[in-house]
């Protein structure tokens, strides 16, 4: 398998600052894949952002932060794709088309959209009907759009959007049974992603829920944080003779199940070890852990700071970067475009802007 190239997509949602919860369930597997020599298209969501975003003032300068640190992390532009999804509308036009094999009633079972739609003040049957977006109702839709324009065939995503690959998959099934083989149908997501708990000991690391360790956090910051993460002062018992973080961590308090998997992340085994060790031992040893936890942190850190304020990652830079990708990518999505056309019976354009 390894030596077959590969055509990855993924879309990174413009969330701003990024955590620890970022880069173990996404960011380091889009590095990975770019070392392991496969193409790679990475892009910013940012049509899709327009679904949801609350406040939209500074998002190009969000974008460009968020982007600067994914190149501090080893994302490269020269490598990789990396691009925003409205410099290449032709995805709008795909969508228009994928929509005419797309059922509404598929649409209406995804799971995010049923979200909003349970969490609405008045149901769903106001005097105007259903409020809810046509833009939201059609979030899978354009996110087929964005993986079947590049004929991706792996997209690495969390749990959270399996289900909208799954949809993607089907679009592109129903797509090429109509219209001939002209879709290339991705693989179901396999691998499951690391979902980092928070440091409150929530199941998720997030940004809206305040519980993140951030990439970007200077070795003050860091102490501080891990230091008002809650440690009981008792360990509970672990009554199992496996150290697998896997099998240890849920046995502990949950906060102290993150510390001990950020350090399984971040120290050496022995490191790890001895503080299982401990644990079991029941000494007084949290002060130590976190003081330990936050030089391993600090250190991780360290290159990714320096990266990211490197005189070649500059804001300019990356929108230097943002608008070359851009154009490599256009032919190859302008071709998948034309395909469809083709298919569908109306046939190549005659002009485009
Ligand atoms: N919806 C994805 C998210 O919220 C982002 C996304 C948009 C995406 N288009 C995509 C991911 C295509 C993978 C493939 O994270």
């Amino acid at each position: 398998m390894s030596d077959k190239r590969e055509i990855i997509l993924s879309g990174i949602r413009p969330t701003g600052r990024l955590h620890y919860g970022n880069y173990f369930g996404a960011i380091k597997h889009f590095v990975d894949l770019q070392e392991q020599g496969n193409l790679c298209y990475y892009f910013i969501a940012d049509y899709h952002a327009l679904t949801t975003l609350a406040e939209r003032e500074d998002f190009l300068q969000q974008t460009i932060d968020m982007l600067r640190t994914y190149v501090a992390c080893g994302l490269d532009p020269a490598k990789s794709v990396i691009y925003r999804q409205s410099d290449l509308p032709c995805t709008a036009e795909l969508t228009l088309l994928l929509g005419m094999v797309t059922n509404i009633g598929h649409l209406e079972r995804g799971t995010t959209y049923k979200d909003k739609l349970s969490k609405l003040p008045s149901g769903p049957e106001g005097p105007e009907g259903n409020p809810l977006s046509y833009g939201l109702l059609g979030y899978p839709v354009l996110m087929a759009a964005d993986i079947l324009i590049v004929h991706a065939n792996i997209v690495p995503v969390g749990d959270d959007q399996r289900q909208h690959v799954e949809m993607a998959i089907d679009i592109a099934q129903k797509f090429n049974h109509r219209f001939g083989e002209v879709l290339t149908v991705p693989r179901p997501v396999a691998a499951k992603a690391l979902r980092l708990p928070g440091l409150d000991g929530a199941e998720k690391m997030g940004k809206s829920e305040h519980n993140t360790l951030d990439l970007l956090d200077d070795p003050d910051t860091v102490l501080k944080r891990l230091k008002a993460v809650q440690t009981s002062t008792d360990p509970l018992p672990l009554e199992v003779e496996s150290n697998d973080p896997d099998v240890v961590i849920p046995k502990m308090p949950p906060s102290v199940g993150t510390l001990y998997r950020l350090l399984h992340l971040l120290a050496p085994e022995d490191v790890y070890l001895d503080f299982v060790n401990k644990y079991r031992r029941r000494e007084k040893f949290y002060g130590t852990l976190k003081a330990t936890l936050a030089e391993y942190v600090s250190k991780f850190n360290e290159p990714i700071i320096e990266r990211y304020n490197a005189p070649d990652n500059t804001p300019e830079s990356v929108v230097e970067f943002l608008r070359e990708n851009a154009k490599k990518v256009t032919p190859v999505a302008l071709e998948t475009v034309e395909a469809c056309r083709e298919a569908m019976g109306i046939g190549h354009s005659l002009y485009r802007a």
